[in-house]
């Protein structure tokens, strides 16, 4: 550990295709040493901080317990709870927690936020959730993937509803893993454009395709994968009712699984509405592979805290 340029994930644009098989595969190994107890100490006498500005039950306690399990351990820090609450900088924040911890796993408003944490404090950074990514979750999704589907390559997956943080970070894992991703959105909320660009320039040289679409049933026509997400996300309770009326027709039911093949599984990276962007006999049903998925987590956060350690 300890090398002079950290390595941070803060974007699932920041991987290489090799990088991001990579961490997939080490997430499915970890795994099995997790599940066997054979536990790394990698993270021996180190201190994993987790700074929060949002709440997290998964992504915050996978962390947490993926530390444990390479050795290390993990410091929750509020932010509501530390001086940023009461006006201090960010960059002042993150030069002292620099000195005290190897590693920073942070849940932020603003991707801003990150990119200060990681130049002020000298310590590699993990993107735990941003506005505009969520990219541990994109690398435990594609294990989930992986194990349910066999590979990633030609895999075609359909993501139904907002084109948000968990959306974006989905398109350039796919682009990157030689994946074909549609995502299909109302008008107003479809990934921004800037993104798709790049997940799309990303999936010519691996083989991949990204494809905005309006139609949620063209979209997961030929899925192996329909995944979905919440309407609101965490930042946005104002835009409820609007974002509510635009989503409407965009809910993964069993009315819109009909449209797709019938092997297609179906991930929701959850906390999930039931009632809304998804019912609750998809949800429970034998298509939904999301508790798989929500497992997952751990071995996704075991193999990014080893990828910015090592
Ligand atoms: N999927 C996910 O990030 O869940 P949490 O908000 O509970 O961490
Ligand atoms: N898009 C959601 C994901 C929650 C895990 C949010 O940002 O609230």
């Amino acid at each position: 550990m300890g090398s002079s340029t950290p390595r941070n994930l803060l974007s699932v644009a920041d991987l290489s295709p090799e990088e991001l098989e990579f961490i997939v595969a080490r997430s499915g190994a970890l795994k099995k040493r997790i599940k066997s107890r054979r536990l790394s100490r990698l993270l021996s006498g180190s201190a994993v901080g987790l700074l929060f500005e949002k709440p997290s039950t998964r992504t915050r306690t996978s962390f947490e317990v993926a530390t444990l399990k390479l050795g290390g351990a993990p410091v929750y820090l509020s932010a509501s709870e530390l001086q940023l609450s009461r006006g201090e900088p960010v960059k002042d924040t993150a030069r002292i927690l620099g000195s005290y911890l190897d590693v920073i796993v942070g849940r932020v408003y603003s991707q801003d936020t990150l990119v200060e944490i990681a130049a002020r404090s000298g310590r590699p950074v993990i993107n735990a959730l941003s506005d505009t990514e969520h990219p541990t979750q994109a690398v435990s999704d594609l294990l989930t993937i992986k194990e349910v589907k066999g590979a990633l390559r030609g895999t075609t997956l359909a993501y139904v509803g907002d084109g948000n943080n968990v959306c974006n970070s989905l398109l350039l894992a796919g682009a990157l893993t030689g994946m074909n991703v549609l995502a299909a959105s109302p008008e107003g909320y479809e990934p921004k454009a800037p993104l798709v660009e790049k997940a799309k320039s990303l999936a010519k040289k691996t083989g991949g395709s990204i494809e905005v679409v309006r139609d949620p049933k063209y979209a997961v026509a030929a899925a192996d994968v329909v995944y979905t997400d919440v309407w609101v996300s965490m930042g946005e309770e104002k835009e409820e009712e609007e974002r509510h009326r635009a989503f409407k027709s965009y809910q993964v039911n069993s009315g819109l699984m009909k449209s797709a093949p019938k092997g297609a599984v179906v991930m929701h990276c959850l906390p999930a509405h039931r009632g809304l962007e998804i019912t609750d006999d998809v949800l429970e049903g034998k298509q939904s592979v999301a508790w798989l998925q929500g497992e997952n987590k751990l071995y996704g956060a075991a193999a990014s805290l080893e990828f910015v350690v090592r």
